[in-house]
């Protein structure tokens, strides 16, 4: 009976053992968060430019990667982007990065997108960092907003929002010009 018992608590000892230092055992741990500048007071960023996008032409920005799923609505289309974003509206201004991503119209009757880009800045002290940008966008309301959800670079532990304001729309000739306006909180 107390080999028995004795074998039992050998056992368990055994399993606790190799839950502590077995597989995987180290693979998560707190840190010290000063260690990433955690420390340090948040700062507000803000950033304004234009996002320009164009679906036909000679070099097309944008391409539609999915179909609506019925002629009579644009649910379900989806695009994908690699848009110039400029520092002022014109499209030939300085461009400080792209918007990648795709967006996809996710409302039924109605033109209301699900936006999924990172901003990819490539200018200054900025050059590599990005911010992810998830939200809804309805695009025939005058403002929008939507979160930004994180980033990377000058922009790690990222969060806030972007406003998005169209400035230039023209249907037929499959182009759009949007400023944005973003307010970021980071180290
Ligand atoms: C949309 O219209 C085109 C031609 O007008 C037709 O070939 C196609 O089958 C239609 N698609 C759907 C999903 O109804
Ligand atoms: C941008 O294009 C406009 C005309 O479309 C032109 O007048 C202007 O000089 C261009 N600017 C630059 C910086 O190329
Ligand atoms: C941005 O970074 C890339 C990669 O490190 C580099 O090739 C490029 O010249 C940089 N651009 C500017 C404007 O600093």
């Amino acid at each position: 009976m107390t080999k028995l018992i004795l074998v039992l608590v050998a056992k368990i000892l055994l399993l606790a053992a190799l839950a502590l230092a077995g597989d995987g055992g180290d693979f998560a741990r707190t840190m010290n968060p000063k260690h990433l500048g955690l420390y340090k007071k948040e700062k507000l960023t803000y950033l304004r430019f234009y996002w320009h996008d164009m679906l036909k032409g000679r070099n097309p920005s944008a391409v539609v990667i999915q179909q609506p799923v019925s002629n009579s609505s644009s649910f379900g289309a989806m695009t994908m982007m690699d848009d110039p974003l400029t520092t002022d509206m014109p499209r030939n201004s300085t461009v400080v990065g792209q918007a990648q991503g795709i967006y996809a119209d996710a409302a039924q009757g109605d033109i209301c997108y699900l936006m999924i880009m990172n901003f990819a800045f490539k200018t200054g002290k900025y050059n590599g960092s990005t911010i992810t940008i998830l939200g809804r966008n309805p695009v025939f309301t005058k403002v929008r907003e939507m979160p930004v959800v994180g980033g990377s670079g000058i922009f790690r532990f990222a969060r806030g929002y972007v406003t998005a304001e169209t400035k230039f729309f023209d249907f037929k000739g499959g182009e759009a010009t949007v400023e944005y306006n973003c307010f970021i909180v980071h180290y």
